[in-house]
């Protein structure tokens, strides 16, 4: 049985060994150089750090052009005037080529004009994740060494702009420390501490809407949420709707209505996920670490429009009041849950849909009574109805449906939102 498993790994390995030679020696008949794709690294060969550089440009999207040490920038399709992306993946379990990183590169490349380099540490990115680690300053080293040899060309710091993954985004922020906070611009994914100048967290940072729930399912289980980053990036990218988050002190905040707008500290404009100059924002009074929320949906394209929804009672009730609100537009429903705490008149929560308010075409809302054994809840209630697009800012209400409504107990109850379009 174990051998026969490990001549199955060998005969795949084989493969895998063809493939990246074939690969290694194809030609783009357009840019005129070769084309140089990632290594492949196995647990048969020796496992260094081998890093290799490669270039890709507007002109060249899918064809990577070695940089070779020394005098190779100057020789090749580097453009000095242009900004620069670098991008560095993580940990590769199996040694093989990040499936993100050809969608990436082509996101970026189709959205503005610039250099794309891809560092390629396959080699010693694989093999048991702490030998990966070990690898990371050596590699942090030799990506500041390139970085200033284009200083040296004349390419400013300041245009310079590292996209790091997983290990990567560690790797991001020692050449970062290297060249003294002084680059453009650095973007990383997936930590749940606050590390940056915006640190977004998607739907609370931690599981993703859409990813698989159970072990049972596998890789895709250990990897789907981790990697969402990367996906959401190149959506924004790709996409023309926007991924704009809202500064708060946490998510259960964020649902709850209490993060509104981006007056402070960002004054007016909130941040966006993408490649927008500083993600659209004033950095420049910008506290270190503002941590910010949104919220996405399940699969590609991701951005949803947020929505405050609220419920005000006609009297206020001696419990708890419970109330589902759902949007519907064409084919989706998004629902959320306001809660009115005893003695309070209003509720209010956050709802996310894949429309802006003003195209949505009905929301139904059900009265959920809270029954106790010794004491039935009323079976209806009284109230008014109102929702507003975020941001919302301080001179901006809420629009209401016109009169009070009735609901009776685990009932659905339909209407038309009136909001006009700005
Ligand atoms: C690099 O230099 C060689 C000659 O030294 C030249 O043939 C080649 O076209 C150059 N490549 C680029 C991309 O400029
Ligand atoms: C470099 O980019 C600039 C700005 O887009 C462009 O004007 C110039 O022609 C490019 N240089 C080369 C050699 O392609
Ligand atoms: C780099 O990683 C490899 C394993 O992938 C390990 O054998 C090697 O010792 C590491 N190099 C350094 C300098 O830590
Ligand atoms: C809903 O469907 C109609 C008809 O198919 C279409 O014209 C409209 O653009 C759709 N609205 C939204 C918000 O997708
Ligand atoms: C709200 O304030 C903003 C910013 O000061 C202003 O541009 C906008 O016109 C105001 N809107 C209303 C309805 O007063
Ligand atoms: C709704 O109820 C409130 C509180 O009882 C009352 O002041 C208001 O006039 C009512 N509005 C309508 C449109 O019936």
């Amino acid at each position: 049985m174990v051998e026969d498993l490990k001549r199955k790994v060998l005969i795949v390995l084989t493969v895998l060994l063809l493939l990246s030679s074939a690969q290694a020696g194809s030609t783009d008949r357009l840019s005129g150089h070769q084309c140089t794709d990632f290594q492949t690294a196995n647990f048969l060969r020796g496992s260094k750090l081998k890093v290799q550089f490669l270039l890709f440009t507007h002109s060249s999207p899918s064809c990577g052009e070695l940089i070779l040490a020394d005098d190779g920038i100057k020789n090749c399709s580097f453009n000095s005037s242009l900004e620069t992306k670098i991008i560095i993946h993580g940990f590769r379990a199996l040694g093989t080529k990040p499936s993100w990183i050809e969608g990436l590169v082509h996101a970026i490349l189709h959205s503005s004009q610039v250099n794309v380099i891809a560092v390629d540490w396959i080699y010693g990115s694989t093999a048991a994740y702490p030998s990966a680690v070990e690898n990371v300053t050596l590699l942090a080293l030799s990506i500041s060494q390139l970085i200033s040899k284009l200083l040296a060309l004349g390419v400013s710091g300041t245009s310079i702009h590292i996209i790091g993954v997983s290990l990567g985004a560690h790797v991001a922020g020692l050449v970062g420390h290297f060249h003294g906070g002084q680059l453009g611009r650095i973007t990383d994914f997936g930590i749940r501490i606050p590390v940056g100048h915006i640190d977004y967290f998607v739907n609370g940072g931690r599981d993703q809407p859409g990813c698989p729930r159970f072990i049972s399912a596998g890789y895709k289980y250990l990897i789907c949420d981790h990697m969402r980053a990367v996906h959401l990036y190149v959506s924004a990218l790709k996409h023309s709707c926007l991924m704009v988050a809202f500064p708060c002190a946490s998510h259960q905040d964020f649902l709850n209505g209490r993060c509104l707008d981006c007056v402070d500290p960002f004054l007016y404009s909130c941040p966006r996920i993408g490649l927008q100059e500083q993600a659209g924002v004033n950095m420049r009074k910008l506290p270190k670490e503002v941590k910010v929320y949104l919220m996405t949906s399940p699969s590609a394209p991701f951005c949803v429009h947020h929505s405050l929804v609220e419920f005000h009672l006609q009297k206020t009730r001696n419990t708890v009041t419970s109330i589902e609100i759902t949007f519907f537009s064409n084919s989706t429903k998004d629902t959320a849950k306001i809660t009115i705490p005893k003695h309070q008149e209003m509720g209010k929560r956050l709802l996310a849909h894949s429309v802006p308010l003003c195209q949505i075409n009905r929301v139904t809302l059900k009265y959920l009574p809270k029954s106790q054994f010794w004491r039935k809840d009323e079976s209806f209630i009284v109230g008014k109805f109102c929702a507003a697009p975020l941001p919302l800012a301080s001179n901006r209400t809420t629009s209401c449906l016109p009169w009070n409504l009735t609901l009776p107990s685990k009932t659905d109850i339909s209407y038309e939102l009136p909001t006009a379009c700005a």
